[in-house]
């Protein structure tokens, strides 16, 4: 069951740093996710009182960057090779890996900011960081030795995992993580989902499993933010989230490297699971940086039943 934080309690006044230490001990690891901690609050900062125009150039995807995307590069990028303990980095918004130094310790992929063309309509959106231990960064999702992302919505949480559980935690006003829950675990199944990409592009076996979702009487919750999106069904432990494979996509949209992989991570340490609707999405061996690949993610008999519907129906 998921421990949550009772208001004052001093055994939830653990911040990030003491809870890394106490649970991983990997000292240079802990080093790393308290550096991409800290780039946050001046990504915070940047959504908050940054440009909210266009970069005038476009990513590897042909998609139009934002400022706020090539200004969150920057930020993150910065800590990362400040850290001293990093060989190779992936970020959404370059072309190519950057080599940071040949014995660095681990290599990280990143979203920078996810959702940052929700930033002007204020919708929540975030950051999504994937580390492996090693300077080969094209490796089954299977083996990274961390994951986590940051939210910034209402309030400003982190989720982690090094492989020992599932915790998040709040940005309180002296802009410290403070852990909120501890061990988050999901049902084996839920009431809410979260489709995304078009409906009418949907294959016969996902449009057949939405009805069977609508049938069981799940809600629909869908608000464009992958990690907003992802973190509901984690946190409140019920439903799935879906980008799947669509008629003209048949490898859906989202990123495997720095999106799909990292949220797969953290939702199979909850207890959820991640597929592809035919494989397990820590499986996929990457080809290139910019592999994509359909996502069914959450609760694990939701997950199963997508995939049934899926092998019977495509
Ligand atoms: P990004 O802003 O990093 O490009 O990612 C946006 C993604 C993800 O946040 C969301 O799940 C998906 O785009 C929504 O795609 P559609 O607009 O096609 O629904
Ligand atoms: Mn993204
Ligand atoms: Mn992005």
């Amino acid at each position: 069951m998921t421990a949550v934080a009772k208001p004052g309690s001093t055994k939830f006044q653990v911040d990030l740093r003491r809870h890394l230490r106490e649970t991983e001990e990997d000292r240079d690891l802990t080093r790393l996710i308290c550096e991409i901690a800290d780039a946050s609050k001046y990504i915070i900062n940047s959504i908050r009182t940054g440009d909210l125009g266009l970069a005038g150039t476009s990513n590897l995807y042909g998609e139009d960057q934002l400022a706020l995307d090539v200004l969150s590069d920057r930020i993150l990028r910065k800590r990362l090779i400040h850290s001293g303990v990093v060989a190779n980095i992936l970020s959404e918004e370059t072309t190519e890996i950057i080599k940071v130094a040949p014995d660095g310790k681990y290599s990280v992929a990143y979203d920078p900011l996810d959702g940052s063309s929700l930033v002007d309509v204020n919708l929540a959106v975030g950051t999504i960081v994937s580390i492996y231990e090693s300077t080969n960064i094209f490796q089954p999702g299977r083996n990274q030795v961390a994951a986590m992302y940051i939210l910034y919505g209402p309030r400003t949480s982190l989720v982690y995992s090094t492989g020992k559980g599932v915790h998040e935690f709040s940005m309180n006003q002296l802009m410290e993580f403070t852990l909120d829950r501890e061990n988050v675990k999901m049902k084996p199944s839920g009431s809410i989902y979260s489709p995304g990409g078009q409906r009418n592009l949907y294959t016969e076996g996902t449009e057949k499993y939405v009805r069977f979702l609508e049938e069981k009487g799940c809600k629909l919750r869908y608000s464009g933010g992958f990690v907003p999106d992802i973190n509901q069904v984690l946190l409140k432990g019920t439903g799935i989230f879906f980008y799947p494979h669509l008629r003209n996509k048949p490898n859906g949209k989202l990123r495997l490297l720095f999106e799909l992989n990292p949220m797969a991570y953290l939702v199979e340490q909850a207890g959820g699971k991640a597929s592809t609707g035919r494989q397990r999405i820590l499986d996929l061996q990457p080809q290139g940086i910019d592999d994509c690949a359909p996502i069914f993610i959450g609760c694990r008999e939701d997950v199963e039943k997508a995939e049934e519907f899926i092998a019977q129906f495509g």
